[in-house]
């Protein structure tokens, strides 16, 4: 029989990895929980026409990347590509908006965009994000940025910040024609897709992975030459914060993010250490989405990141606590260590009681693979051997052994 297999694109998470998936993560909800984030728990299948009405029907996930299925009762599904249109779509479902003020909420989970697989991009991946509704302040876009990168200070990872604007409904009209005709010059240099794009979305054109493209386009009109006075105010602000609060950033005006709901502000931190697919947090505005989707007039922002791609700059976990290994001497004192160890692991022990029979040599052998820090054998006379020295010590009764072994550990 052929060796089951997991699917192209699709990754166990085991090991050292597992293990700095959990820091990120965690490392992530702490500092929600410092800004004061609430978490949002969103499904993995929505009605298809979430994504298509707010990703953008032109974007290459609504094109390309989406799991697109029928379930048994015939509604057309979709696994969730992103997960801004579920917020979007939670908050103006549950009445989030009804409870006054603006809401502050973050998510972490699974995510499926059936792109090529190579380093850094999967068709399973995983975010952490975080989303804003009901303000329309500078102040809110600085404070989100300032959050994402608390997060990858946190985690001490290099990455370098570009902004841009891609201005209101009003600024980009105008622009978008400039940018048409500009096109339409060119459209002899560009791919099939771009040909498409010119009329249907001629921003998405900016956002071509292909090179001819990206030349072609090099000197293409910028929307910042075409920011209205709002637009253009909010990004002098948000510059003004970010420069106060020391957090170094680069204007590149190309920047227009893959997805279509996004107005004035947009953003990604990028790094150059891990191949092709550099951008391992983005995000910005979408003032006008939530009343796209049905809801009321609502501005809002947020951001994502991608865990798998922070997994590959984390460089050092913090150190694990050591582990104290049980040992029955013989097989009538394993009731007495499943006791030993639930004692221990009340204390908050990390504890490995060793689960196999057999001689105690081979028992130690495993106490030694698993770098324990102590060992206990549990007999009439439990005793306590500390690994780093050898040391070996008797003990009338397990409560004294205990006390010792919580001294050495602290
Ligand atoms: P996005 O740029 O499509 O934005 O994805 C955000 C992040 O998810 C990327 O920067 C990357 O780190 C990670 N990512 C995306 N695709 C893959 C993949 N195939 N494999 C591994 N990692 C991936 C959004 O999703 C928006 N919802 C962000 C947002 C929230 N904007 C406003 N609020």
């Amino acid at each position: 029989m052929s060796q089951l297999k997991k699917v192209r694109g699709f990754q166990d998470i085991y090991g050292e990895d597992a293990k700095k998936y959990r820091y990120v993560v965690e490392t992530a909800r702490k500092i929600f929980e410092r800004y004061n984030f609430e978490e949002i728990i969103l499904p993995f299948v929505e009605d298809v026409s979430l994504f298509i009405r707010s990703v953008g029907e032109e974007t290459d996930i609504i094109q390309k990347e989406m799991y697109v299925f029928e379930d048994r009762g015939g509604r057309k599904v979709a696994l969730r590509p992103e997960g801004t249109a579920s917020a979007v779509r939670a908050y103006i479902e549950e009445g989030l908006y009804a409870k006054g003020g603006y809401q502050k909420l973050f998510y972490e989970g699974a995510m499926f965009r059936y792109e090529r697989p190579q380093a850094g991009r999967y068709r399973q991946f995983h975010q952490i994000g975080a989303e804003i509704f009901g303000v329309d302040t500078p102040l809110a876009d600085a404070e989100l940025i300032k959050m994402v990168r608390d997060i990858l200070d946190s985690l001490k990872i290099d990455v370098r910040l570009e902004i841009n604007s891609l201005g209101d409904f009003e600024s980009r009209k105008l622009y978008v024609e400039k940018l048409k005709s500009f096109l339409k010059e060119r459209e002899n240099l560009l791919c099939d897709d771009c040909r498409k794009r010119i009329e249907r979305n001629p921003l998405r054109v900016l956002d071509c992975k292909i090179e001819e493209c990206k030349r072609a386009t090099e000197d293409a009109p910028v929307i910042l030459d075409f920011l209205s006075e709002r637009s253009m105010e909010r990004f002098e602000k948000l510059k003004e914060y970010l420069t106060g609060l020391g957090i170094d950033y680069r204007i590149n005006p190309r920047l227009v993010r893959g997805l279509d709901y996004y107005t004035d502000t947009v953003f990604e931190f990028i790094t150059d250490k891990i191949g092709a697919q550099g951008t391992v947090a983005a995000g910005g505005r979408y003032d006008t989405l939530v009343k796209q989707l049905g809801g009321p007039d609502t501005p809002a922002l947020g951001f994502a990141a991608g865990v798998e791609r922070l997994i590959l700059l984390v460089e050092n976990l913090p150190e694990e606590k050591p582990v104290v290994v049980v040992i029955p001497l013989i097989t009538d004192f394993n009731l007495e260590s499943l006791k030993t160890a639930e004692m221990l692991r009340k204390l908050g022990i990390k504890t490995e009681l060793i689960l196999k029979e057999g001689s105690l040599k081979s028992r130690m052998k495993l106490a030694n693979k698993l770098k324990g820090s102590f060992v206990i054998f549990v007999s009439e006379k439990p005793e306590l051997k500390d690994m780093m020295t050898g040391e070996q010590e008797v003990f009338d009764n397990l409560d004294d052994l205990v006390e010792v072994l919580k001294s050495r550990l602290s």
